[in-house]
């Protein structure tokens, strides 16, 4: 197996996944690739204290410059509050590492540009992360709509729903202020998985007609004294797509406040012919439409553990979310060395940047109560 050396910037909810899918990389078969966590960099030394037991682990820093000049190091992973994005990104790229970049790429469009015109300019490998396509509904839906069996296509919907912002004594994050998180709010948080599916299949929203709702406006803060909470936490759009020579409504939904949703990412794309359905509060589960002669049926099959990439896991298990994580870290690697062959992989640049122009759109039809264009 060649060896990839990866530094982690941000150790927190999301740099932990990481590691632990590196960890278990031995899941995985016939792997050409494996990632080997060399360095983490957090700002935090309780969060660093975490990663020492690790094997390989060679650097833990409070300061990610340390990092980047490490030149043992190949692959820089970011996963930090969207309001560094940008400049961390930028740091990377200019240490001459590959990045794969946590969404939203950037805390807002004007960052999300900068970010991938460096990317360009310094001839790097650059990704954006989002997990929740290789589960294998997702990606039977995603091969569903390329067989055009759909007939005409009538509804897309891509959502992504949980309810972590129902309990208004959840304590304040940096998740919850436009100032860390981002004026996009929800957008940045699940915009970015609602989106890769339909991006890849060419589907860039043309308008946008928005519907943003905010929660709770004060949560308490460390001190147990109310912060303010300012972000949107739920958003509906409703945009139009070309697809098949027609305009087709797409709606995607964002919500953080959406009752008995824990963490479910879905996509449905539904024809004239037949259609396809999934979500991942039933992971195994996929619902097919199909209509022949005068009769209309759905049916509904167990799918187990079809992975893009196979691992030893049983076939009838189910996935979950370590599972995804580190399918997508084997999409990033795979396709790095040229050996993805026609599997989906991890969200370009200009399909982050593509969101961010959404986003953008949807914040201007919202105050005005118009149907935006996309640029
Ligand atoms: N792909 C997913 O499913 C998913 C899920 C959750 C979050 N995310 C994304 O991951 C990123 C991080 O989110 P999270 O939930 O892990 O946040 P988190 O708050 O749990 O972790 C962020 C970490 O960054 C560290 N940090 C802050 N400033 C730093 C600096 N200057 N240098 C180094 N470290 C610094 C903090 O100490 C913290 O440990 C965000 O972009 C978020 O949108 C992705």
């Amino acid at each position: 197996m060649k060896e990839i050396r990866i530094g982690i910037i941000g150790g927190g909810l999301m740099g932990r996944e990481v590691a632990s899918a590196f960890a278990r990389w031995i899941a995985l078969v016939d792997m050409p690739v494996r990632p080997i966590l060399h360095a983490v960099a957090d700002v935090s030394e309780k969060v660093r204290e975490w990663f020492r037991p690790l094997p390989g682990m060679s650097l833990l820093t409070g300061d990610y410059h340390e990092l980047l000049a490490d030149p043992a190091i190949d692959v820089v992973y970011v996963a930090v509050p969207h309001h560094l994005h940008e400049q961390i990104y930028l740091d990377v790229l200019k240490a001459g590492k590959d990045l794969l970049a946590e969404k939203p790429f950037g805390i807002d469009l004007a960052a999300a540009e900068k970010i991938t015109a460096a990317g360009t300019e310094h001839g790097r490998f650059v990704r954006c992360s989002s997990e929740f396509p290789f589960f294998p509904g997702a990606q039977a839906v995603f091969k569903g709509v390329q067989s055009r069996a759909f007939g005409r296509l009538l509804e897309i919907r891509s959502g992504f729903h949980h309810s972590s912002d129902l309990d208004p004594t959840k304590p304040a994050n940096w998740k919850r202020s436009s100032k860390s998180c981002g004026e996009i709010g929800v957008m940045g948080d699940l915009g970015m998985h609602t989106l890769h599916l339909p991006l890849r299949l060419g589907w860039k929203p043309e308008k946008v007609y928005a519907q943003l709702q905010k929660g709770v406006s004060t949560r308490p803060g460390p001190d147990g004294q109310p912060v303010p909470c300012d972000t949107w936490d739920n958003a509906m759009l409703h945009t139009w797509v070309q697809a098949g020579g027609e305009s087709v409504p797409m709606r995607l939904e964002m919500k953080r406040l959406a009752p008995g949703a824990t963490n479910s990412w879905y996509f449905e794309v539904l024809g004239t012919e037949g259609g396809m359905r999934y979500n991942t509060s039933e992971p195994k589960t996929l619902h097919t439409f199909r209509r022949t002669g005068g009769t209309q049926v759905w049916e509904r099959a167990d799918l187990g553990f079809g992975m893009p990439f196979p691992a030893i896991t049983g076939g009838i298990f189910e996935p979950g979310f370590p599972d995804i994580m580190q399918q997508m870290w084997a999409a990033y690697l795979m396709e790095r060395e040229g050996l993805l062959n026609g599997r989906l992989s991890c969200v370009r640049p200009e399909e982050a940047l593509a969101s961010h122009q959404v986003f953008a759109a949807a914040l201007r039809s919202h105050a005005n109560q118009t149907v935006e264009s996309v640029s």
